[in-house]
């Protein structure tokens, strides 16, 4: 399994001979100008909420890719209404087995409202088992107790955010990570606007004290899971 970040939420994971695309926001951030969302061609795109910096690039990816769209039934629906016939909508609580593997939408505390105003229902987080793996991608979301519901799951990685202002910052992430009862974090929902830019030697810094592994990718970069 292999993941490449694109930014803000947004990662690539190769999973069970699969391409997995999550929460798209690319072409409108400045930070990833060097990536060209044309040359993207996802199997799936998992979207954790419908806010502009997980969805910007939605539309566009899936009308390149006809890629799936995993995401809660109201932003399936809004898909819908906009053309999009294969959104394959679910709710907090629920999994379903696709061919790269199991899916599992989880709780996430944070909110949703769609670019145009439409309400994108709860925000989410996804569960993946894949080639033997569980990863947890949290999307945006505060430190929330519903977390220890993941702490006997075997996380091999967890994306947390660690931005702050939006979402859990650093500190909460790390209290996240023993909830979760996983010590490998990719960082995500940093740096990209000035109110979630974070200072990385201290954050690296909490985590080394805290015995947590955090990787930081860079724009573009790939790590094996
Ligand atoms: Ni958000
Ligand atoms: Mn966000």
């Amino acid at each position: 399994m292999k993941t490449t970040f694109y930014g803000q939420a947004s990662f690539a994971i190769e999973a069970g001979g699969k391409s997995l695309l999550f929460d798209p926001f690319i072409s409108y951030n400045p930070m990833a100008k060097d990536i060209d969302i044309n040359t993207l061609k996802p199997d799936y795109i998992l979207v954790s909420h419908g806010h502009g910096d997980h969805v910007a690039d939605l539309l566009q990816i899936q009308k390149n890719s006809a890629a799936v769209v995993i995401c809660i039934a109201e932003i399936a629906g809004w898909l819908e209404s906009k053309g999009v016939k294969n959104a394959h909508g679910m709710n907090i609580g629920g999994g379903f087995n696709f061919d790269f593997g199991r899916v599992k939408m989880v709780n996430a505390v944070h909110s949703s409202t769609l670019p145009d105003g439409a309400p994108g229902g709860n925000p989410a987080g996804f569960l993946i088992h894949s080639e033997g793996k569980t990863i947890y991608f949290a999307g945006d979301t505060a430190l929330t107790y519903d977390m220890k519901l993941l702490e006997d799951e075997n996380l091999d990685w967890a994306f947390l955010p660690i931005g702050d202002n939006y979402t859990m910052g650093a500190d909460d992430a790390i209290k996240a990570a023993g909830f979760i009862n996983c010590n490998n974090i990719i960082g995500m929902h940093y740096d990209t606007f000035p109110v979630i830019k974070i200072n990385k030697d201290e954050v690296a810094e909490k985590f080394v004290k805290a015995g947590v592994n955090l990787k930081l990718l860079r724009i573009g970069e790939s790590l094996t899971l």
